[in-house]
């Protein structure tokens, strides 16, 4: 049996819904918040998209897909916050929105329940700071495909309770997860080193260095990766990519973390990616 039972997982989007995949995986009762009902519903849906993938590979029985869908509950109402051991929050990456949902989940939830953030970028520091609970306040950065990705990175808030960061490296470790901490600074490790590379890579296409393919071709060829950085951009979403380069830019002030210029002009043109259609590829709906 685990240590949480009761997990609460705030956004139901990419991120959110996997990560709510995982913890009903492990065995934990789970609600799956967001604002609008179709965006839950949404999530539900890629849920059993992913667990009919691994059911088809054999890694699942139907049976214990089903239950696992069982374990997931959905609602629009945050206040289910009060019954829950421990809330992770994975909405939109925007501090003002953040800030909002710590303050009421503060106010909501049991006094021992612990809040974890799965931002890939801001400050926990600041976003514990608005709560009368800085020390059970923690970032649960997941990676995509939260289903598929070992890490979890873990980071400590400049208040965080060494209570709470051991009790959320069991917690990860019980989600099948590995997880590695660090320290709360811009970025933290995973976004400092991704999010300069993709930048870079843009700027290549952008210089006129190679085409997208190619230079794709050479990252996944030449260093292994499973996929280039400019697919990988489509995949996370370029408006995120480019939030995660400001957030660095702002944080450090060194301009060697300044966005393209081209990467900004997909922005503006609505070229977000995969869930746009159109990215630094066209996507078939
Ligand atoms: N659930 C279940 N199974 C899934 C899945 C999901 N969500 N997504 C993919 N799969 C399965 C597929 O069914 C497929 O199974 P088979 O091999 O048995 O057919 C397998 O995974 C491989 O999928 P694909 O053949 O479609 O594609 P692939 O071989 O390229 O693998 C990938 C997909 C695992 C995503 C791989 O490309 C990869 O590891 N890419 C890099 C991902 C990465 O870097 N993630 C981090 C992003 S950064 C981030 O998340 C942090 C941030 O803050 C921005």
């Amino acid at each position: 049996m685990g240590s949480y039972q009761r997990v609460m997982v705030i956004g139901a989007g990419q991120m959110g819904s996997g990560i709510v995949q995982v913890a009903a995986q492990a065995g934990c009762n789970v609600v799956m918040q967001d604002i609008k009902e179709e965006y839950t519903e949404r999530g539900k849906r890629t849920i059993a998209t992913s667990l009919s993938r691994f059911v088809k590979k054999g890694q699942l029985s139907e049976a214990e897909s089903t239950a696992i869908l069982g374990r997931i509950t959905t609602t629009t109402d945050i206040g289910q916050a009060e019954t829950a051991q421990i809330v992770i929050e994975a909405a939109t990456e925007q501090m003002a929105v953040k800030k909002e949902i710590f303050k009421k989940l503060d106010d909501i939830a049991a006094q021992d329940t612990l809040l974890a953030t799965n931002t890939s970028s801001l400050s926990v520091t600041e976003l514990a700071a608005v709560t009368k609970r800085p020390e059970q306040v923690i970032g649960m950065h997941f990676m995509n495909p939260v289903p598929l990705m070992k890490l979890v990175e873990v980071i400590r808030g400049l208040q965080t309770s060494n209570e709470t960061f051991a009790a959320i490296m069991s917690f990860a470790a019980e989600l099948g997860k590995t997880a590695v901490a660090v320290e709360d600074f811009p970025g933290f490790i995973s976004n400092r080193i991704l999010m300069p590379m993709i930048n870079e890579a843009v700027y290549c296409l952008y210089e006129g260095v190679a085409e997208a393919k190619a230079i794709d071709e050479i990252m996944k060829l030449g260093m292994n990766h499973p996929m280039g950085p400019l697919q990988l951009a489509d995949y996370i979403g370029l408006d995120t990519c480019l939030y995660i380069m400001e957030v660095l830019y702002d944080g450090f002030g060194d301009s060697k973390y300044r966005p393209c210029p081209l990467l900004r002009k997909y922005v503006a043109a609505g070229w977000l990616g995969k869930k746009t259609g159109r990215g630094f590829y066209v996507y078939e709906s």
